[in-house]
């Protein structure tokens, strides 16, 4: 979602800012605006529809030299994506740039209009800017506005302002959203994330929640939540050191597709003991896999069917019952937790808002909170009791990928390791299993070999308006999330069902027309998912089958199109199957000549609900 960004530097900062946001355009916008600070004292801003490109080439009409800026890519939520809408927002004395939303906006914007305000926007935003040059006009500095002005905001933000007449000040703000410092040398940086930083600086401050920040070029005054002063650790950052990069490929979610037999390989190298071939965790985990007798797992959307899979794991293999659900109806559920329990998070980004209330809900009961996260910075990994990160690097591609199978890989371990504790599954089938899961990376890059064949199953996908996948057991998250990609980046209606379901509504919709992708690797389940392929086929239906060779020969007559997969053992055929399901996904995509790596209307994180 929105992306912000400040600079402070000894030349002119337009070049940097817009730098800068093309590093947070992974988080997904539909427009773009700088502000910053002329050689007359005046606040002055571009801003525009649509893709940086737009702003780009509305600087390069009309440049801006100030050596202190704002920036911010905008995703809609309060107001149409126009430019008007676009932040900065300024007022005579203040601009500002907003993630997030301000939820008692309506309460100030009646109260400031009364004061003699006039608003330009239909945002929740353009509050913020007012209500501190209200502040300011009463003769507060800005610290002492901007200070007063938090007390005032309900809701989530992080926020960067900047200041006429203040040529060496910017403030920042997070609550909710994140919002990292940058240090330079003379100059100072205020970015969304370490990724938005990474072409200044690598040594980075994360603010915590509730912090506000007084930046000039050579110092920082962190507050916390209470209005203290308090010091926040320098740290390391590892975001410029990481390929940020499309390489050799057209698109980043390619590129990461092709990264996960090595991604998935550091993410095990973590979890797996590879001599003794058995799970390895940290040491520092505070719950008894022995004495549990339920976990909850909680996330969404992607990470949502990562926690699908699991549940499967940890049920079958480890005997313990497992509750799951999407994090924006868990946290309002109400759901009794009996205290000690485990409750698991699963998250790419670490910020999703559902997710991180979700985590504070169970803190609340008492629950030991471990989280699977991508971004160890992260909110979420900073709130949970324990984190296991994966190692698939900075994902960009806005549809999750590699940060799915890393998701799956974690989770293998851990179900594995609760099978170990629990003893429900002997010393030798753990060896076994463990072993299945090293042979993971190399049965991907086998996968993966499949891309060609889908590419030409593609074409003919790209032209229906709905397709339905099925699948069965472990397979069903997948059908779920083969249907959930093919709709974020191709915009084609896709639907994933439990094929035991097809009788119960969706065999309504077959017909010639409706393209059945049926995830069915030959494994005990296979034979009755055959009987349901043999009705959709019976019904003019049209069958892609993923499956493994000895699948293919047994019902590849059913189906109009095969893609093979290589055979492995059941418990983890998720994390190979993944790949034909993105890679069909993505070259429907292609096809279609839609935005594959920002689809419209997605935000890589959903840092509002
Ligand atoms: C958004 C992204 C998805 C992602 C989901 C959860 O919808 O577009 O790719 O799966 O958020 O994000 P998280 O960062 O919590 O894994």
């Amino acid at each position: 979602m929105c992306g912000i960004v400040g600079i402070i530097g000894k030349e002119p900062v337009a070049a940097g800012l817009v730098d800068a946001l093309k590093r947070l355009e992974y988080r997904g916008y539909d427009s773009a605006g700088i502000a910053t600070l002329e050689s007359d004292g005046h606040l002055a801003r571009r801003r525009a529809e649509g893709k940086l490109r737009n702003l780009e080439t509305r600087l390069s009409e009309m440049p801006l030299q100030g050596t202190i800026g704002i920036g911010h890519t905008r995703w809609a939520t309060h107001g149409a994506p126009t430019e008007n809408n676009a932040h900065p927002h300024v007022t005579a004395s203040v601009g500002v740039v907003h993630n997030g939303i301000i939820e008692n906006f309506r309460e100030l914007k009646d109260e400031l209009k009364a004061a003699g305000a006039h608003f330009e926007t239909e945002t929740d935003s353009e509050v913020i800017a007012q209500l501190v040059a209200h502040l300011m006009s009463k003769g507060a500095n800005p610290q002492d506005a901007v200070a007063s002005a938090l007390e005032r905001l309900k809701g989530a933000f992080a926020l960067v302002f900047i200041f006429e007449g203040h040529d060496r000040l910017l403030i920042g703000a997070r609550r909710g959203s994140p919002l990292a410092v940058g240090h330079g040398d003379g100059e100072m940086f205020l970015g969304s994330d370490a990724i938005a930083l990474s072409p200044f600086t690598n040594r980075v401050t994360y603010l915590e929640d509730g912090d506000w920040v007084v930046v000039t070029p050579d110092t920082l005054t962190i507050h916390d939540a209470t209005g203290a002063e308090i010091e926040r650790p320098v740290q390391t950052s590892l975001a410029s050191a990481l390929m940020v990069d499309k390489g050799n490929h057209r698109h980043f979610m390619l590129k990461e597709i092709y990264e996960q037999p090595e991604v998935i390989g550091h993410t095990l190298a973590n979890y797996l003991d590879m001599s003794r071939q058995q799970p390895k965790m940290p040491e520092d985990l505070k719950f008894d896999f022995a004495n549990l007798d339920r976990i909850t797992i909680t996330a969404c959307g992607t990470a949502y069917y990562a926690g699908l899979v699991a549940k499967y794991w940890f049920e079958q293999y480890a005997r313990i019952p497992v509750d799951i659900d999407v994090a924006s109806e868990f946290r309002y559920r109400e759901t009794p937790l009996k205290a000690g329990g485990l409750a698991i998070f699963i998250s790419q980004s670490g910020e999703t808002a559902d997710t991180l209330a979700s985590l504070r809900y169970c803190t609340a009961e008492k629950q030991h909170t471990l989280s699977i996260v991508n971004v160890r910075e992260s909110t979420i990994a900073r709130e949970s009791e324990a984190i296991l990160p994966t190692s698939a690097g900075p994902e960009i591609g806005v549809a999750s990928t590699k940060a799915f199978t890393c998701q799956l890989a974690v989770l293998a371990a851990l179900a594995l390791e609760a099978a170990r504790v629990r003893g429900t599954l002997s010393t030798e089938e753990i060896n076994r299993l463990s072993r299945c899961l090293i042979e993971v990376p190399r049965q991907t890059s086998v996968a993966l070999h499949a891309e060609n064949a889908i590419e030409v199953i593609a074409k003919d996908l790209a032209k229906a308006s709905d397709v339905l996948y099925l699948g069965r057991g472990l397979s069903f998250p997948l059908a779920l999330e083969g249907a959930l990609k093919l709709k974020e980046i191709s915009y084609i209606h896709a639907e994933g069902y439990a094929a035991g379901e097809l009788k119960h509504g969706p065999i309504a919709l077959i017909d010639e027309q409706t393209p059945v992708v049926v995830v069915a690797p030959s494994d005990r389940l296979f034979e009755k998912t055959v009987s349901n392929m043999q009705e959709v086929a019976a019904r003019g239906g049209r069958i892609i089958l993923i499956t493994d060779g000895e699948g293919a020969d047994m019902a590849g007559d059913y189906a109009a199109e095969v893609v093979t997969m290589p055979k492995v053992d059941p418990f983890v055929q998720p994390l190979i199957y993944a790949i034909p399901v993105q890679l069909l996904a993505y070259h429907t995509a292609v096809v279609m000549g839609t935005d594959v790596d920002q689809p419209r209307n997605l935000a890589k994180s959903v840092t509002v609900e």
